[in-house]
């Protein structure tokens, strides 16, 4: 129940933190005959869940005479939330009085006070104190301030591109080729999903690179220019996992090579927004055998466990524009048609039973395909597999209503991704295609 002031009056003793807290939280709105008074004393309560609770109090007043109050408190409180509340309070008074106060908090070293600090300025924003005071803190060291400060001054452009339009030569294509010169005949803003599974650091015979930075460039490259042919603020979901290059002789250690953890940098650098983390576990009996050493003599640091997970890092092509924008570039009809219903996974571990391909030797699980593609893309979307192996992604497209379009390298898998298309009923799609580089060239108009 809650505490009112009178019984909090009324009390012989001292009232207890508890007793204070369900006062001030039971306060609900406040009008402007309410007397801030009464708060006062809270502001300097030895207990800082008090203190906030009375400083957001006196927010709800929006009330400039208590300015004084609020930057005082702003000035000596210890706790970073008490004192980004005084800022909120500052912001909510709406007069012009605030604007030095809120510049001079612009210096605070805590960036959530700062961001709350622009946010009060805002309504102001077309002032030329406050324009010039927000253009100083364009290049502010803090990441996020400096994306809130660029969206608020140069808002996102309005752009005249079709988000949802898929090019005529890129629906349900298959190109046998190296993905870096298909990629340059795609122009930007072509993609709405990339899901992929890369050639793994001189795992197989179609991985081998003479080191690992090279690889990582190789791989560094192909995402570089797949950012640029990705629609704005669209998806690329990366599978990789940790490999094992084995030991060149007894003399030596194996090696293992982290490349989700070491891609990861380069793909945020290039732009890439990351979103999430997947798990894709599987059965433990579906992992190479690891721990049998281990098993048998038990000794600390010689620990190798069975390896049952793969990631799926997921990121998005950088733009000032919310998820909510993409959404809304949707007609409603497309909306629902894509909207998941039923079953869906509620954590970041995916339980999947790894696939097995007679002619590919590492390829996807369908259902693993059906969940990106359902997750993050919309129906007649283009998905893209730019390292598309024996095309898991194109079935799992085709089913699901979207269009596909894929590179292979290597002839006797583009021959297998033919094969595995023919076995679907293809009669109501648009033909798959599949092409050399050369005819590719051919097909292209825009
Ligand atoms: C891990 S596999 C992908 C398997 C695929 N996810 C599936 O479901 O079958 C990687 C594929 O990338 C291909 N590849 C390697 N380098 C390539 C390149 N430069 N351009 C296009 N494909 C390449 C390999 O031939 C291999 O089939």
């Amino acid at each position: 129940m809650t505490v009112t002031l009178s019984q909090l009056d009324s009390k012989k003793n001292e009232p207890t933190d508890k007793e204070i807290k369900s006062f001030l939280n039971g306060i609900g709105r406040i009008d402007s005959n309410f007397d801030g008074n009464i708060l006062k004393p809270y502001l300097h309560h030895n207990n800082k869940d008090i203190r906030l609770l009375a400083i957001k109090n006196i927010g709800k007043m929006k009330n400039i005479g208590y300015l004084n109050t609020a930057k005082s408190i702003y000035d000596k409180d210890p706790s970073s939330t008490v004192r980004r509340e005084c800022v909120s309070t500052i912001g909510r008074m709406k007069s012009e009085e605030i604007i030095p106060i809120l510049i001079k908090i612009l210096d605070d070293n805590d960036p959530k006070i700062v961001l709350q600090a622009i946010r009060g300025l805002l309504p102001f924003k077309n002032r030329e104190i406050v324009k010039i005071a927000l253009e100083n803190i364009k290049n502010h060291p803090n990441e996020i301030i400096q994306e809130v400060v660029n969206i608020e001054t140069s808002p996102p452009k309005r752009t005249n591109k079709n988000h949802v339009e898929v090019r005529d030569f890129l629906q349900n294509v298959v190109v046998n080729g190296d993905v870096r010169e298909v990629l340059k005949l795609i122009p930007e803003d072509s993609i709405h999903l990339s899901f992929t599974s890369p050639p793994y650091y001189n795992a197989r015979d179609y991985s081998i690179y003479k080191s690992y930075q090279k690889y990582l460039n190789f791989l560094s490259e192909v995402f570089k220019d797949l950012y640029r042919v990705t629609k704005e603020g669209r998806f690329f979901i990366l599978n990789t996992s940790p490999v094992i290059v084995p030991r060149a002789g007894r003399k030596y250690s194996s090696k293992r090579y982290g490349i989700p953890f070491d891609i990861h940098s380069r793909l945020v650098d290039m732009g890439w927004e990351f979103v999430d983390d997947i798990i894709w576990l599987k059965p433990e009996g579906s992992a190479k055998n690891r721990i049998g050493g281990f098993v048998q003599h038990r000794k600390p640091l010689a620990y190798k466990p069975n390896i049952v997970t793969e990631y799926l890092m997921v990121y998005r092509k950088n733009t000032g524009r919310l998820i909510d924008w993409n959404i809304k570039q949707y007609d409603k009809e497309s909306v629902e048609s894509s909207r998941i219903l039923g079953e869906y996974d509620h954590t970041n571990v995916w339980e999947i039973n790894p696939d097995y391909d007679d002619v590919h030797p590492a390829i996807f699980p369908e259902e693993l395909c059906d969940k990106v593609i359902k997750y993050y893309s919309y129906k007649k979307d283009l998905v893209f597999d730019p390292f598309s192996g024996s095309g898991t992604l194109a079935k799992s497209a085709l089913k699901l209503g979207r269009y596909f379009f894929l590179s292979e390298i290597q002839e006797k898998y583009f021959n297998r991704i033919k094969e595995r298309l023919k076995e679907l009923p293809l009669d109501k799609i648009k033909k798959p295609k599949f092409v050399d580089l050369n005819q590719f060239k051919g097909e292209i108009h825009d």
